[in-house]
């Protein structure tokens, strides 16, 4: 035989075909990603295990019966160093070989999250071998030398042997996983110092003290129009240097520190993505983070990890990086979403708490930034009696796919979407399309809705519109109301001056027919017969066929409609609803 076809033949049997093609991110315009697996467009509605739940294989099992039966297309679940690597140099797969055949078995996708050298700021998935030999890998130190059960970001060892690691499950994954079940990879986790804002080790001092990298001064002039305003604003305070000592450069306070330690943190993880970018071209890969709120200060939250105000400097450190993401569980979901999706960085959502709220969250996420996705945590814990909900929002949102990109053979582009997401704190919003106003409520807020007032909970709700065409719109989602109107007729309801009719349509307090007593402005017969006002044509409620066809399922219209006057979906439902407008 001759020695090319020896060698063809013997490359066939040892790189095993791939069947799919690995997962990559497409950028748009605006700073939105799309996730492509297999070709196609990809929400990555997921939900993420419990820690320890990879280390036992019934656990996986279960983890993944609940992952289907919540409506989840894709499972995070952690890879631990200690269980890949109990002996040094010597790897055991079979933990990882169990996620992935039971994830494939059940038709998921699978987002490892390696828990290497860094979980929740602490190195306590790093193998007991690492944790022991502290000499050889040092831990980082706060301010009075007290050492820390993190391992120092600044040890060449440490660097070493989590890379060695990280690149052998790689390659591991690489070799065995043919269909793609592997879609994205999350780098360490919620990386970040406790006690102080940064490493006090001597490693740690000695790059302190030669002060602030020429690379990272180049990156901060570069970019100077679109860095956070909290960056920008402390090199303004301290003078706007471009070289020098790290406290004189950016100000002597502990967020100087916390700068520094995230830069660090940032080269390590920037290794460890080049080294996955070897092996997977194109997956997408990301860092979490643990959020700096509740009024705490670095070290008090977990310092420098890839958090919003932090974008640049790891921006600037970790290139290869695709999307730095918040864990949120603190309340003020719509201002947090804000803070990650920007220009420069598109939302992703890998942790968020379980909560009856997440398919709204979800519809938000999608419907205003374009996210990539959204992960509940420890959704395996989440009570039987609940699922359904979750898996009726859940597969309401798969199914809208096909409407909200629009692919060709170079790419895939975003149609323009926005986002509803209420509660008893934010209970209305008002959107303009054009010469349209859509008003937007939470379902509570219907005048005969009785659980308004009677001490409910006003359960979070949102939903997602797109617009079909003009006068035909597709509004997604759960316990919403929206009303349609001119612009110019909007902007006056907006202010508050809108008759408030009850269910049978009558007006409901009989004052005049206003909030107040007096009677509205666009209800006045001389100002309203100025602009033409907006009807309901229709009201269907549809299913999104794979091909984005739209399916009749039924039409409401009459009580369903409030005889012509709004649409609405239920707190307990989710729907589709087509919505074509006229004018009159
Ligand atoms: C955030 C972490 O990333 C998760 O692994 C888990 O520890 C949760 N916090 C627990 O709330």
């Amino acid at each position: 035989m001759k020695p090319i076809i020896t060698l063809l033949l013997l490359l066939a049997t040892v790189i095993p075909a791939r069947s799919r093609s690995e997962s990559r991110l497409v950028r748009h315009a605006d700073g939105r990603a799309t996730v492509m697996v297999d070709g196609s467009p990809y929400l990555i509605i997921g939900g993420e295990t419990g820690n320890s739940k990879a280390s036992c294989p019934a656990d996986v099992e279960e983890v993944m019966d609940k992952a289907v039966a919540h409506g989840y297309n894709t499972v995070l679940i952690p890879v631990a160093w200690e269980l890949i690597e109990p002996v040094k140099g010597q790897f055991d797969f079979s933990s990882v070989d169990t996620i992935l055949a039971s994830a494939r078995r059940h038709g998921l996708k699978v987002v490892p999250l390696w828990f290497g050298a860094w979980k929740n700021s602490m190195s306590c998935y790093a193998p007991a071998w690492l944790k022991r030999d502290t000499k050889t890998y040092p831990r980082a130190m706060t301010s009075a030398g007290k050492p820390l059960e993190i391992a120092s970001a600044f040890s060449p060892a440490v660097y070493e042997a989590d890379a060695a690691a990280f690149k052998a499950l790689l390659r591991h994954i690489a070799d065995t996983d043919n269909d793609g079940t592997v879609i994205m990879l999350q780098i360490e986790n919620e990386i970040g110092m406790l006690e102080d804002a940064r490493d006090y080790s001597p490693l740690a001092q000695a790059e302190y003290d030669k002060g602030v990298p020429a690379e990272l001064v180049n990156y901060l002039k570069k970019h100077k129009k679109s860095l956070h305003p909290s960056l920008l604003a402390k090199w303004r305070d301290a003078g706007m240097k471009t070289s020098g000592p790290w406290a004189e450069m950016l100000g002597d306070d502990i967020y100087t520190d916390e700068i520094f330690q995230a830069y660090a943190y940032a080269l390590y993880v920037e290794r460890l993505a080049q080294e996955a970018r070897k092996i997977f071209p194109t997956m997408p890969l990301y860092v979490n983070a643990a959020m700096n709120s509740r009024g705490r200060v670095p070290g008090q939250y977990p310092s420098a990890g890839p958090l919003a105000h932090l974008k640049d400097i790891w921006h600037a450190g970790a290139p290869t990086v695709d999307i730095l993401a918040p864990d949120l569980y603190d309340s003020g979901y719509v201002d947090w979403t804000a803070a990650y999706a920007l220009p420069d960085n598109p939302l992703f959502i890998p942790e968020i708490r379980a909560s009856r709220a997440n398919p709204a969250q979800a519809l938000y996420a999608v419907g205003e930034h374009g996210a990539v996705g959204l992960s509940p945590f420890a959704y395996n814990l989440r009570p039987g009696g609940e699922v359904a909900y979750q898996r009726q929002g859940n597969e309401l949102l798969k199914s809208l796919s096909p409407l909200l990109f629009k692919t060709s053979a170079d790419g895939c582009s975003r149609v323009a979407t926005s986002g509803l997401y209420f509660d008893a704190d934010s209970t209305t919003r008002t959107l303009t399309d054009g010469n349209l106003s859509i008003k937007a409520s939470h379902y509570f807020t219907l005048p005969w809705d009785s659980r308004a007032t009677d001490g409910s909970v006003w359960p979070a709700t949102g939903g997602l519109i797109l617009r079909l065409a003009p006068d035909d719109y597709i509004i997604a989602g759960t316990g919403i109301v929206l009303t349609f109107a001119p612009a110019q007729e909007g902007k006056v309801a907006a202010q508050g001056n809108e008759p408030v009719l009850g269910e049978d349509g009558f007006l409901l307090t009989g004052n005049g027919g206003a909030v107040g007593g007096k009677q509205s402005a666009a209800s006045h017969p001389a100002k309203a017969s100025r602009v033409k006002r907006i009807g309901l044509a229709s009201v269907e409620e549809v299913e999104v066929g794979e091909d984005g066809s739209l399916r009749r399922i039924r039409t409401f219209n009459g009580d369903e409609t409030h005889q012509g006057r709004h649409v609405r979906i239920g707190v307990d439902d989710f729907k589709v609803l087509r919505v074509r407008l006229y004018e009159y």
